[in-house]
């Protein structure tokens, strides 16, 4: 028994959603498209997770985070996709997919069979189990990854209320997750191997001003090391956080983000992998010509960059790219290459930061670091390739992200101190 559908999106996450409304804004017909999702609810804005939905008072909740509204365009909830005869196949884990037979397998037994497929599999959160540690699996350890997870990590954190919690892990999540915990009334432990927080973007003095503005709050930062193990109570519950350099830490709750592993283990043998995605070319087209791929699985050239490919895990280029497969799926004359600019961003606390482009090259920082309105340009090649600014107003991060996109040239390394914002306003 099977379906067979013209299009079909593997994975119901934020690519799918951007990727469902430009299909529509293509003009497909009602019964071409399906979404198959492991998750049971319609494509929603994954940021929420890690900021609205953990807030103590009037948390965001679903419907308001379907996408698109991200973006500040329409709200997909599910009637919209029946409005559009989109069938959305929700809670259904495919199991397998066959590229040259043009068919996918859900744990149910069902075969669904497309002519183009788009993959949008997004990630799953790295465990500590695979760095060697064991016991993640306790009733008060948190991943956060879906809507399930958040939910979880919800109602641990309102039974720790007043308690403590270890946050393993200085990226994106544990940098998030603790200011949601301290908002909660949780004082935060962080613990994470790099010499300070954010490593994989920030330089050491951004990172001390965020360092500084998280221990005003309470947190208390553990450096340089790593989860040993876990202690528990008789009924299985984490107690006691033990570090590599022997540091006990007694907690009610442990919060972990550790990075992610992209969801490619369906096509690998069938499509080209690199850099640990799907590799695709400027039109979002994988090695197989049928399978388009998008969102955090997708390693696609960056212009930029020179065309070289990357992995981005962003709520952006998920949309982007998810709209650029689609134009190039169903306008192929029409669509050029795609030409992205990479952006990344943030909000804690009051706190509010961008950054565009490449973080490589010399580095030149501005503003008053004591105030909160600070930034930073990446320097290669006498020209701007990256630049991040945080509390800035939305003109200020427009003309940094239009500094970045010309790689404005510098001349004179010393203006770019001087003027800061100021410098790219002129770009
Ligand atoms: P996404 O993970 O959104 O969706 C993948 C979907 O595929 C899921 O629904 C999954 O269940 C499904 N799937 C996977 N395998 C399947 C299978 N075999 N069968 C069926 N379904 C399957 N970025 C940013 O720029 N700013 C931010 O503030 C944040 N904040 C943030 C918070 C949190 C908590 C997370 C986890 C992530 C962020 N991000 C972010 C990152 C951003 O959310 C991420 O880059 C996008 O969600 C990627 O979109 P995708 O659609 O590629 O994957
Ligand atoms: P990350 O890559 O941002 O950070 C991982 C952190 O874990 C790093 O500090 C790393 O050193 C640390 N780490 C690695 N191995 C460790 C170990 N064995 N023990 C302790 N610490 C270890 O990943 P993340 O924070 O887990 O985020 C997951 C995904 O969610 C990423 O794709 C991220 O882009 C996305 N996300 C993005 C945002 C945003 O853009 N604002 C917000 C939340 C999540």
């Amino acid at each position: 028994m099977g379906r067979a559908f013209v299009y079909v999106i593997l994975g119901g996450g934020v690519a799918a959603g951007y990727a469902a409304l430009e299909f529509v804004r293509r003009g497909i017909a009602p019964g071409e498209l399906c979404i198959i999702s492991e998750e049971s609810v319609a494509p929603y804005e994954r940021p929420a997770l890690s900021k609205g939905f953990l807030l103590p008072e009037a948390p965001a909740c679903l419907p308001s985070f379907h996408t698109c509204v991200g973006a500040n365009d329409e709200r997909l909830t599910p009637k919209w996709y029946r409005e559009h005869g989109i069938e959305l196949v929700l809670g259904t884990k495919v199991k397998s997919a066959d590229v040259k037979r043009m068919t996918l397998t859900t744990i149910a037994g069902e075969t669904i069979s497309y002519k183009i497929l788009v993959v949008a599999t997004g990630a799953r959160a790295l465990k500590l189990e695979e760095f060697g540690a064991k016991g993640s699996d306790a009733e008060n350890v948190c991943y956060l990854r879906n809507l399930a997870d958040a939910a979880r990590l919800v109602s641990i954190m309102q039974s720790c209320s007043g308690g403590n919690a270890v946050v393993i892990g200085g990226g994106y999540i544990g940098m998030e997750c603790a200011a949601a915990l301290v908002t909660n009334r949780i004082r935060v432990t962080m613990v994470f191997p790099e010499a300070h927080c954010m490593g994989r973007l920030f330089t050491r003095k951004i990172a001390d001003f965020y360092e500084a503005f998280y221990e005003s709050k309470g947190v208390n930062f553990i450096k340089g090391t790593v989860l040993s193990s876990f202690e528990n109570d008789s009924e299985g519950k984490v107690t006691t956080v033990i570090l590599r350099d022997g540091t006990r830490v007694p907690t009610h709750m442990v919060v972990v983000g550790i990075g992610i592993r992209p969801n490619t283990s369906l096509f690998e043998g069938q499509l080209t992998i690199e850099k640990g995605g799907i590799k695709v070319n400027s039109r979002m087209q994988s090695s197989n010509s049928s399978v388009y791929a998008v969102g955090d699985v997708a390693t696609f050239p960056v212009k930029l960059f020179g065309d070289e490919i990357r992995r981005l895990e962003h709520v952006d280029s998920a949309r982007q790219t998810a709209k650029h497969a689609v134009s190039a799926i169903m306008l192929p004359e029409k669509t050029t290459d795609i030409d992205y600019l990479p952006f990344f961003y943030s909000r804690v606390f009051t706190l509010s930061w961008q950054f565009y482009g490449d973080n490589i090259g010399e580095v030149i920082h501005y503003g008053d670091f004591f105030a909160g309105r600070f930034g930073a340009y990446w320097i290669s090649k006498g020209r701007i390739v990256g630049a991040f600014l945080e509390g800035g107003s939305r003109e200020d991060y427009e003309a940094i992200a239009k500094a970045v996109k010309l790689k404005m040239i510098v001349k004179e390394k010393s203006e770019l101190e001087k003027f800061g914002v100021e410098f790219a306003s002129n770009a």
